[in-house]
């Protein structure tokens, strides 16, 4: 289906509840779960596969290949590869586990996983395969604080008030 708002292709299956904002383009067979939203100018390319409750943010690119399991957030302008050597036939895609954080404008090496609740913090070129449960930043990327700092941190964050 193609408007002038957005572009959804052939054999695309979307779950129940699932938003998809204007200017986005959704290749062939993609596979998009339930109460997944998805922001504005955002491509996904063919054969992706995003599982439940994910967070799309706008202007993201997640080429063929991609999987990204349930819980995960794509922050702003995040950039997934597949290629690592262009322009090549061989095509390989990054794995994101469930509940991970990938923040704005990280970009993501080929063929790489991103663990369970793990942290990519923003601006981050991650380049290796990131554990479950650990935070990561910088380029290349390397390992943060601990997670548990990281954790009470937003805790904090999200008792505040603001004004
Ligand atoms: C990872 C993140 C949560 C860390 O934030 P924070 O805990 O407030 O970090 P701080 O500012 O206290 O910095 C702690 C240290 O990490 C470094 N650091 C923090 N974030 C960094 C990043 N993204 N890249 C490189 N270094 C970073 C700081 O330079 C500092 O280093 P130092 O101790 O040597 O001085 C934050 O960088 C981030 O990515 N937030 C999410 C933003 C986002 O995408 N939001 C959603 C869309 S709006």
């Amino acid at each position: 289906m193609t408007d002038i708002f957005r572009h959804i292709g052939k054999d695309v299956k979307l779950g129940e509840h699932v938003q998809i904002w204007n200017f986005t383009y959704i290749g062939d067979r993609t596979e998009i779960g339930d109460h997944t939203k998805v922001g504005s100018l955002v491509h996904i390319d063919y054969g992706v596969k995003i599982g439940n409750n994910c967070k799309i943010e706008g202007m993201a690119y997640i080429p063929p290949l991609t999987i990204i399991g349930n819980n995960v957030f794509i922050g702003p302008g995040v950039i997934f590869t597949n290629d690592p050597f262009p322009m090549s036939d061989n095509m390989i895609g990054v794995t994101v586990e469930n509940d991970a954080i990938v923040c704005a404008g990280a970009m993501l090496k080929a063929g790489i996983t991103v663990g369970a609740r793990s942290v990519i913090g923003m601006g981050a070129v991650v380049v290796k395969d990131v554990p479950s449960d650990t935070l990561v930043y910088g380029n290349p990327a390397r390992e943060g604080y601990p997670m548990q700092q990281y954790l009470e941190k937003k805790k904090k964050w999200d008792e505040k008030t603001l004004t």
